[in-house]
């Protein structure tokens, strides 16, 4: 068995039939971008997790439709990168270094962010680290704890706290929170990191979006399907599905801006959330059987192995699943 890892979709995701389906499942983007000008042009647009995926490409669309654009995100030369393309087509970015699993870093950036602009306009909370392990293979992983909850829930959760007191002083604004619709499913075995972030943060950012709306201020909660990004690259199967492109996501971003709804989710977003604690009973030992069938992927045996040198390879011979780190 190969420990090469894949990289980018797979062939059959760009066939037209694909594309249709995505476009099918949706959620739909905005397709004028006159009105995207209209709402953004001059203000301020801060995109967390701008160095990659759909946070590079939601950075783009923005900075072209005449926002003033702010990336952030750890790799910074990464950023710059995207920034250089945005400036080559006249638009205006400005490039940050954010490390969300880090208190100091967090606090920086918005004192930096209030000294530079004086406020921003719209928040978009895209920067995520997904997990798919089992959790055996995290007993000697703290930093798996701090990786997912930090990006995911803590450090957003902090960047809020520190930009929502000026937007709700001027009377406006809007959150963007990209959510997954992994959260409207209920539990899944091996994503528990990722998906209780991802939850806790989608509750308490829901919670804010209640009180901070009679400011003026809206949030909309994108709950994202499948992309074909960096994240979900490393999972074979996620590689041949049918999803959204960075740049079909970043028209939904689009939309939840100009047209500020409170949900936004692909087509079987709703129905899941109401069938999932119905069907909690034939489903949970369902999923934990598939389970036990399959192993773990390659990238968390690997990394399990890099952090001990000494342990037996689990199972590998055995693995058939795929994974995502
Ligand atoms: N891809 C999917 O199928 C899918 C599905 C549902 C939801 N989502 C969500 O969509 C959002 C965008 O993901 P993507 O698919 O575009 O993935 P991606 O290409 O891996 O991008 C993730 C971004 O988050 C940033 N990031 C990660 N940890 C960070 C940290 N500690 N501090 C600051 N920035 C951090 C990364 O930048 P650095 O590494 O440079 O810091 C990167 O720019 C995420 O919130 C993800 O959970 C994705």
């Amino acid at each position: 068995m190969s420990t090469s890892l894949p990289s980018g979709p797979s062939p059959v995701v760009h066939h037209p039939i694909a594309r249709a389906a995505a476009h099918l499942i949706g959620p739909r983007g905005l397709r004028n971008m006159d009105r995207l000008r209209n709402e953004v042009a001059g203000k301020v647009v801060v995109v967390t997790g701008a160095s990659y995926g759909l946070g590079a490409a939601t950075a783009e669309l923005f900075a072209r439709a005449g926002a003033q654009v702010v990336l952030a995100a750890r790799s910074v030369e990464q950023l710059r990168q995207v920034a250089a393309g945005i400036a080559e087509k006249g638009g205006d970015a400005a490039v940050y270094q954010l490390d969300l699993t880090s208190e100091e870093s967090v606090t920086e950036f918005a004192d930096a962010l209030l000294h530079d602009f004086g406020g921003v306009d719209y928040l978009v909370h895209n920067a995520g680290k997904s997990l798919r392990r089992s959790i055996h293979l995290s007993y000697d992983r703290p930093k798996d704890v701090n990786a997912t909850s930090g990006a995911n829930y803590v450090g957003p959760m902090r960047l809020t706290l520190a930009l929502l007191p000026s937007m709700r002083a001027r009377g406006n604004g809007h959150i963007v929170n990209v959510s997954t619709v992994g959260v409207m499913f209920g539990v899944v075995p091996k994503w528990g990191f990722y998906l209780s972030s991802k939850a806790a943060f989608d509750i308490w950012m829901r919670a804010v979006g209640m009180e901070a709306r009679g400011d003026g201020v809206t949030l909309t909660t994108f709950y994202a399907g499948l992309m074909h990004t960096r994240m979900s690259a490393p999972s074979r199967w996620m590689r041949r599905l049918p999803g959204q492109t960075p740049q079909d996501a970043a028209r939904v971003l689009a939309r939840a801006v100009v047209e500020k709804p409170r949900t936004l989710t692909p087509i079987y977003g709703h129905p899941f959330a109401i069938l999932a604690p119905i069907l909690r009973f034939p489903m949970e030992p369902i999923l934990g059987f598939v389970y036990r069938r399959l192993g773990d992927t390659e990238a968390s045996l690997a990394r399990a192995e890099a952090i001990r040198p000494g342990a037996t390879r689990i199972q590998l011979a055995e693995t058939v699943g795929s994974h995502a780190e």
